[in-house]
């Protein structure tokens, strides 16, 4: 809880067509809770509680694109097919109405598994080398069709986000999931365009997907990626061990058209280069801002004890101060914050920070993941 001013958080922040009243951003958390990749009233009303309660921008759950295996979850909401859209056609009005701003996260999982179902997808697995993480090979590397299919279902997805009205689009290029899997050499060893030793080649397949992101919503559109060094497949795992790698990555999607880097951090506090400013050094969202000159958002145990991946282990977490926070942001180390936790188990999270009402801040626990309060 902060012991000082929280005006920074209440700051307002604009990125090409975006307006956003202040610098929180709902991170983007699956939730399963639509049946047959179908969202419904239940998903809407989630979202609009947390839209009237002063989120400046939502994200939503990732959100499968148009191929036979985006997802591992028959209830991940799908992004494509009129069913599902007029569903989200839902999500965006009621939150609109109740004066939020949101994006899908356009979402495809690649060869990662997902240990809690049995459910197959109905299609071929799509990965750049046929690996699951390194040296565990159980299938065929993409063929030219499909990723240019892939392509293809990303950029249409993000115009019929568009042409829904939502208020930006964010693609899932991080946590070891499709695109991240081309980022990373543990599991790309193409050596067509796609791949290679340096992570600027290794970053082509993602650096497309952005630009038929922009192609397919125009210039004013913000468009974000998120990314991360971690992977759910290896958390020590790194794309970027120095600030020049790390530019090497990051330069070519910012050339590409990403406005927004969403940088992914299980602990936002944690320094990327501390041999270099020390251990309260720049974050990931601080490098990749100075580092490209692009907005970005930070994430990670935002408000509360502990982090997210112990809380799939059924870890509680307590409110904790958001100092640290405070003084990076007005620093001007990054732009906008993500919350994860803290808002999935309390729509009210935003107000309650805004009007300083710390006692009735909730403890994080798993029963927060069992309902779609
Ligand atoms: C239940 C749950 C589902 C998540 N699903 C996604 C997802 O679909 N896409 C994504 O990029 N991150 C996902 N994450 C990660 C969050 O966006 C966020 O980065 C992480 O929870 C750290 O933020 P926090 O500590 O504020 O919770 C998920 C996290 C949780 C707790």
């Amino acid at each position: 809880m902060p012991t000082g001013s929280v005006d920074v958080l209440f700051s307002p922040f604009s990125v090409k067509s975006l307006d956003l009243p202040n610098r929180i951003v709902m991170a983007p958390m699956t939730r399963s809770f639509s049946p047959g990749g179908i969202p419904g009233q239940d998903v809407a009303a989630y979202y609009q509680r947390r839209a009237e309660a002063g989120v400046g921008l939502i994200l939503s759950e990732g959100t499968a694109i148009n191929r036979p295996a985006a997802k591992n979850d028959p209830d991940v909401p799908d992004f494509h097919g009129d069913e599902a859209l007029n569903g989200w056609q839902e999500v965006i009005d009621n939150v609109h109405d109740a004066g939020g701003r949101m994006g899908p996260q356009l979402w495809h999982v690649g060869s990662a598994r997902n240990p809690r179902t049995e459910w197959r997808a109905p299609g071929p697995i799509d990965s750049p080398s046929g690996l699951s993480s390194p040296e565990k090979k159980f299938d065929e590397p993409m063929s030219d069709a499909a990723i240019a299919d892939t392509i293809s279902a990303v950029g249409q997805a993000a115009a019929d986000a568009k042409r829904l009205g939502f208020d930006t689009v964010e693609l899932h290029g991080a946590h070891g999931y499709l695109i991240d899997q081309f980022f990373w050499s543990g599991t790309n060893v193409r050596t067509d365009r796609y791949g290679g030793p340096s992570i600027r080649e290794r970053a082509s397949f993602g650096v497309e997907a952005i630009k038929a992101v922009r192609d397919a919503t125009g210039p004013d559109f913000p468009v974000i990626i998120r990314l991360s060094q971690w992977k759910q497949q290896d958390f020590d795992a790194r794309i970027a061990e120095t600030p020049d790698e790390m530019a090497e990555w990051l330069v070519p999607m910012v050339e590409a058209g990403a406005d927004v880097l969403h940088c992914s951090q299980r602990r936002f506090w944690e320094p990327e280069f501390p041999d270099i400013d020390g251990e309260n050094g720049l974050n990931f969202a601080g490098w990749a801002k100075k580092l490209t000159g692009a907005t970005t958002i930070s994430v990670g145990s935002v408000g509360l004890s502990g982090e997210f991946v112990a809380a799939f282990a059924g870890e509680s977490s307590r409110p904790a101060s958001l100092d640290n926070l405070i003084r990076r942001m007005e620093r001007e180390e990054f732009d906008l914050i993500a919350v994860g936790r803290a808002l999935l188990s309390d729509p009210l999270w935003v107000h309650k920070i805004r009007v300083g009402a710390q006692a009735e801040l909730k403890d994080f626990t798993r029963e927060a993941l069992a309902t779609l309060y």
